[in-house]
């Protein structure tokens, strides 16, 4: 019997190895990573940058009492990239949500706007602690305490009820620009324009999750900028530490000037290792934006038309590196598992999806292949 709590479900084999796109698994075989640890890898494994980074020899830890260069050189390289003002770092995302929702009431607080409710959107995913689960609508059936504020969970895509509920009162918005764990939802552009528009006309907080959207994915650093919306907190975690636990709450000056030393804190959060690999992550995902756009357009032109001929499949919704396949049918997990026996590692999630979050190193002919391989094991199934 397993020692381990073991909380979710697994493949099969065991990881013996990994290079590029690719992992070792116990039998021998190189798998193609589509989901690459649940879009933490966006180098894949073991990139070179990485390695060498890991190599130097420094102390790993510091802690938050003693000062070391390249704090500030992660934060102002994301502060310079995204046009924020400052930057905490957390050990992971739920870590920065929490934070980004203590900061941004301390700034609600000295405005006299904290008393107001807060929206968040139907089928987000911000988090597993009790804060982040207060607004995360994916998790309400599990029951657990929640924050003391009132959440209201909209349709992601609804901006006269939008625009209804924050005539109504509202402190602070908490949104992901795409829904991840939703299955890649996209609300339509006149949604993200009311809620500019709003932002702009009613002056609630704005916090923008991009924990899973951000650092290239979309085919931009932030997928706020594709959808032209300017909030005044963003999270970052998921690959930001290159597979080190690394999460960062950037904020606008206004925000930051509403807190004080000791209004939050860490003692891991944004460690001297995490960092160190951080800034290879910046530089090299930067430097693959352009290959992620040529991906989204051969996405965009060939591969998602292809796939949508298929009559087995619904709905493709991608940005980027960002991409669902919904089924007609309850089938994910069957496809996941044929997938799995061809050599592919894919994410299946709420019974008709597929989920592929590609390392952004993945080359043309690598994700022609994919795609390919996809179709015909969903074309071949029975349904
Ligand atoms: C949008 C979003 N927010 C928050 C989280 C939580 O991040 P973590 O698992 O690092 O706590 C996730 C994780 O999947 C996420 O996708």
């Amino acid at each position: 019997m397993s020692s381990f709590l073991q909380l979710f479900h697994s493949f099969p084999l065991k990881v013996v190895a990994g290079h590029g796109i690719y992992l070792t698994l116990e039998d021998g075989k190189d798998y193609v990573d589509l989901f690459s640890g649940l879009g933490v890898n966006l180098l894949g494994h073991n990139h070179p940058d990485i390695l060498t980074a890991l190599s130097e020899p420094f102390p790993i830890h510091l802690s938050a009492l003693l000062e070391h260069p390249l704090k500030e050189e992660v934060a102002s390289n994301l502060t310079r990239i995204t046009g924020f003002d400052k930057v905490f770092f957390s050990n992971s995302g739920t870590e920065a949500i929490e934070g980004a929702i203590k900061l941004m009431w301390k700034w609600l607080k000295k405005r006299g706007k904290n008393n107001e409710r807060v929206i968040a959107f139907r089928n987000s995913f911000h988090g597993r602690t009790l804060g982040s689960m207060t607004v995360t609508d994916l998790l309400s059936y599990q029951g657990f305490p929640k924050l003391e504020f009132t959440t209201v969970f909209l349709p992601f895509d609804d901006a006269d009820m939008l625009t209804k509920e924050i005539e109504h009162g509202c402190s602070f918005v908490i949104m992901e620009p795409i829904q991840g764990a939703a299955g890649v939802k996209i609300a339509s552009q006149d949604f993200y324009k009311t809620l500019s528009i709003l932002h702009r006309e009613f002056g609630f907080g704005l916090i923008a999750d991009e924990i899973q959207s951000g650092l290239c994915r979309s085919g931009e650093f932030l997928a706020s900028t594709l959808f032209g919306i300017e909030p005044d907190i963003v999270t970052l975690a998921k690959g930001l530490g290159g597979g080190l636990p690394l999460g960062a709450i950037l904020l606008k000056e206004r925000i930051a000037d509403a807190i004080k030393p000791g209004d939050h804190g860490t003692t891991m959060g944004g460690n001297y290792l995490s960092l160190r690999l951080s800034k290879v992550v910046i530089k090299n995902v930067l430097e693959l934006l352009d290959h992620v756009r040529n991906l989204d357009t051969l996405m965009k032109d060939i591969l998602i038309p292809q796939l949508l001929s298929n009559q087995k499949i619904k709905e493709v919704r991608q940005k980027g590196l960002f991409i669902a396949i919904e089924l007609k049918d309850n089938k994910a997990d069957e496809v996941k598992d044929v997938l799995f026996e061809k050599g592919f590692l894919v994410n299946s999630i709420r019974k008709k999806i597929i989920r592929l979050l590609p390392p952004l190193i993945i080359s043309i002919d690598e994700l022609k292949n994919a795609f390919q391989q996809l179709n015909e094991v969903i074309e071949n199934f029975n349904f």
